[in-house]
């Protein structure tokens, strides 16, 4: 695991890097210290923001599907959620799970402290008989740490259709390695996002009560605190649109005015209405799921869809090497 200068240090690198470039950009990966993590939580109860009232819908509705398709090869399961945050989702396939009588210890993994503190305390309660393990971390550098912990069957979660903020070349690259910490028998179950009506892929990033605006600003805030910026969040405006051909949300931060921002020490000269590219949210359609699954060695086990066919979960085995 990295320190946390370490981290620090990626975070200025990204962010200095990022701001020299044309068009600038900055990494949604950075969107979640705690402030983030609590906007995150507010996005996911936007009546606009339907993915996780999806996959709810589909854990709820075919918990017992799902549930077989983990228990198939065995009944002592390491449950490893990759982006956990307030694991509320996770919670009805856990509870399944313990009525069948599996073993599970449960490994939620998040880069909030505050997000994974509460959802440890939460699980205790609501779930007292569960084996806990929670990481505080950035989920690529807890990969090889999975890979040692080979002795008991592992499923992978990657909810939240989180893979979609992923560049098309970092998908497959981050499939690759999960299927690289992977034995036989292990399982993937990755939640994507589908493409549907622009307009209501589009609302779902630009709620009207501007959650989303604020979540793309807190990271503005972020540098400030952590890298000396002096960013002033009234000078930028949240932007976000969906492109129907690439089926790829985006959202932006746009500069009102021409103006100077100094972080660490350095200079960034900003035109007047001069975009910031700050975060992709990829939509998928089946046929591309199934290209990534198959180019990362993957075999599609089953896919579950919520009724209105929104979104996808879908449970995956890794094929033999
Ligand atoms: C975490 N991730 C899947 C969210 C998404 O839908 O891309 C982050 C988000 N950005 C704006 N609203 C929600």
């Amino acid at each position: 695991m990295p320190s946390k200068r370490e981290v620090n240090s990626a975070f200025k690198q990204d962010v200095l890097a990022g701001l020299s470039m044309t068009p600038k950009r900055l990494s949604s990966r950075y969107f979640y210290d705690d402030q983030g993590s609590r906007l995150f939580q507010e996005i996911m109860t936007l009546p606009e923001y339907y993915l996780t009232g999806c996959e709810t819908e589909i854990f709820t509705e075919q918990a017992d599907a799902i549930v077989d398709g983990f228990l198939a090869a065995g009944t002592d399961i390491d449950v490893v959620e990759l982006g956990a945050g307030d694991g509320s989702k996770t919670a009805i396939l856990l509870k399944h799970l313990l009525e069948r009588d599996a073993s599970v210890k449960y490994s939620p993994i998040d880069i909030s402290k505050e997000a994974i503190d509460e959802l440890a305390e939460n699980f205790r309660t609501k779930l007292p008989q569960l084996t806990i393990e929670p990481y505080v971390g950035d989920y690529f550098a807890i990969l090889d740490s999975l890979q040692k912990a080979a002795d008991r069957r592992k499923i992978i979660l990657f909810l939240g259709s989180n893979i979609g903020n992923f560049s098309a070349d970092a998908t497959k690259e981050f499939l690759a390695s999960l299927r690289a910490v992977m034995n036989e028998d292990d399982l993937l179950f990755i939640g994507f996002d589908l493409q549907k009506d622009p307009r209501v892929i589009h609302q779902a990033y630009d709620d009207a009560a501007g959650v989303t605006a604020r979540f793309n600003l807190n990271l503005l805030d972020r540098i400030n605190r952590e890298l000396g910026g002096n960013f002033v969040k009234e000078n930028f405006l949240h932007y976000a649109n969906y492109r129907p051909i690439e089926g790829s949300a985006r959202s932006y931060l746009i500069s009102r005015q021409k103006q100077t921002v100094e972080v660490a020490g350095q200079r960034f000269e900003f035109d007047r209405w001069e975009p910031v590219f700050m975060e992709i949210s990829q939509k998928y359609t089946l046929p591309v799921i199934e290209n990534f699954a198959r180019e990362a060695g993957f075999r599609i086990a089953k896919n579950f869809f919520d009724s209105r066919e929104y979104y996808c979960d879908s449970l995956w085995r890794s094929e033999p090497r």
